[in-house]
């Protein structure tokens, strides 16, 4: 264990480090639609790695039944109510490099998608939310900390105070883990009244109302003892009224109790020395293979154009926060202007992904436009692009950002969050930097900072194999993301 926890351990008369109890939607690599997966797939491997016992708990959804079936083992299983509803919770457990996973089984909630939007997916989570606190003394595993994670999970610190205080759950202190403030789940008061039992005196500005609607954030907001966000710059701007989205007030009220914590990435999963995933390994002394990645990726998506024509890609989820808008905007005029290729791998929404297609249409050979989710095929653009785009109106953390910069990619980011904490700006003065950024949210100014990448790319080689090199050489490890948790979790017994 390391010296600094051992001390705080002794200070605080504990005599072990806490169990922590883990809960999301989604866990990498069993299930996944974007970063939160990531961290949370990636945390309990890093805690453990520091002598901590922490394990997951997430919903047995369709995509994880179809895959893991044969290596999940059935626990117990007990019913809730629900509404006037009474369901059926199954408690499996799977355990992956290490790592105990209890997976909420409920075929009617967790049979088709992992968000099923609407109204739908409050309810889904209004009951993992009861099926976790309802399994929790029962799992042979007692929590000290129980750390949430966005919306979907954020009813679990309201509820253990309010309606399990009396039972052993009592004991249990709680993170909140904001991800996204974007989306908050949010609903007519009714439905909480309706499905969690919760009582009228919480529908108040001071608890769970906002805008005349109650949310699931605000709750776990106003009730979790600590409450952490993915990087020290969000954790600033969550307490503005531009980037809060209504919840600025409680988290300003609350600043000293909100922690900047920098996601990191599973080296060992995105490692270009050892990924079995792309073309050919290469690193940081080595990037011959990164050539040959490129080229081989231009030739798997049909981009025609000559080795040394730079090709800049985005990995996304198409929504408003990633800035689709600018792309659309300034494209076509970068297209003809310049020498480059673009490819995007993304889905979301249908405008953004029309836009793309016919972008394809327009400039054949030059753009590629693969609308999904493909995991395989994301490490062999994060190896074979020379620029990852991501000029995201706001990003709590970005995790694209960090893979593409250790496969040797440089990105081109907005200065917003943890694109901000995480990438430096290439400086043509000392020749610092491990990327290419802009302040405002401009799409004449982002194809400003596109071109001058490109001219980097093209006229000096040597600047650019030193970016290179750098943003190779970042760390971006997950263990210091969780030294930072470990320093909360002890911090809050
Ligand atoms: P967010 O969580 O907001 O989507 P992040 O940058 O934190 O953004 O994480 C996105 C994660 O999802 C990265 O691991 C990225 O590679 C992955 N990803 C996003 N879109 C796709 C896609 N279409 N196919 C494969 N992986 C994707
Ligand atoms: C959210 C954010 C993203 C962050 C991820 C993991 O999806 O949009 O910026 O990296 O969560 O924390």
């Amino acid at each position: 264990m390391k010296r600094e926890f051992q001390q705080s351990l002794l200070d605080k008369g504990l005599e072990r480090l806490p169990n922590v109890l883990i809960a999301a939607a989604e866990c990498a690599p069993i299930s996944k639609t974007g970063g939160l997966a990531d961290v949370v797939g990636t945390l309990p491997k890093s805690l453990a790695e520091l002598g901590m016992d922490a394990r997951v708990i997430t919903p047995y959804h369709r995509c994880v039944k179809d895959k893991y079936r044969d290596r999940v083992e059935h626990m117990f299983s007990f019913s809730v109510d629900l509404g006037w509803r009474s369901q059926y919770v199954g408690i499996e457990r799977l355990v992956l490099d290490g790592v105990t996973i209890y997976l909420v089984d409920n075929e009617y909630y967790f049979g088709d998608k992992i968000y099923r939007g609407g109204q739908a997916e409050g309810e889904q989570y209004a009951f993992f939310t009861r099926a976790v606190l309802d399994a929790i003394p029962n799992l042979g595993f007692f929590p000290d900390v129980l750390h949430c994670n966005d919306w979907h999970t954020a009813m679990l610190p309201m509820l253990l105070r309010t309606q399990y205080g009396y039972y052993v759950h009592g004991r249990i202190k709680t993170l909140l883990t904001i991800h996204n403030i974007f989306y908050q789940g949010k609903f007519g008061f009714d439905f909480f009244r309706d499905l969690l039992r919760v009582e009228d005196r919480y529908f108040t500005p001071e608890f769970m109302e906002i805008n005349g609607c109650a949310a699931f954030l605000k709750a776990g907001c106003v009730f979790a003892d600590r409450l952490s966000t993915v990087s020290p710059s969000y954790a600033d701007e969550l307490c503005t009224p531009y980037f809060g989205e209504g919840l600025d007030g409680i988290l300003s009220a609350r600043r000293h109790q909100l922690t900047g914590i920098l996601n990191g990435i599973d080296k060992k999963v995105f490692n270009p020395y050892s990924d079995p995933l792309i073309a050919k390994r290469f690193d940081k002394g080595h990037l011959k293979g990164k050539q040959t990645c490129k080229e081989s990726l231009m030739f798997e998506m049909g981009l025609q154009a000559g080795p040394r024509t730079p090709l800049v890609a985005m990995v996304a989820r198409m929504t408003d926060q990633k800035g689709f808008d600018l792309v659309e905007r300034v494209l076509d005029e970068l297209l003809d202007e310049q020498d480059m290729c673009f490819l995007l791998l993304g889905s979301g929404d249908k405008s953004y992904e029309g836009f793309m297609q016919e972008a394809e249409n327009r400039h054949r050979g030059r753009v590629c436009a693969y609308i999904g989710y493909n995991e395989e095929l994301s490490h062999r653009v994060y190896a074979g692009a020379d620029l990852l785009l991501m000029p995201s109106k706001f990003e709590p953390c970005g995790l694209s950002q960090m893979i593409a910069m250790r496969y040797g990619t440089l990105p081109i980011v907005r200065e917003t969050g943890g694109l901000r904490d995480s990438v430096v700006p290439y400086n043509q003065y000392t020749g610092e930097g491990t990327g290419f950024s802009f302040a405002n949210y401009n799409a004449h100014e982002m194809k400003a900072t596109i071109e001058r990448a490109l001219q980097v790319y093209r006229d000096e080689p040597e600047n650019w194999n030193r970016l290179v090199r750098n943003a190779m050489a970042a760390d971006f490890g997950f263990e210091r993301s969780a030294e930072g948790y470990a320093r909360l979790y002890i911090d809050l017994l």
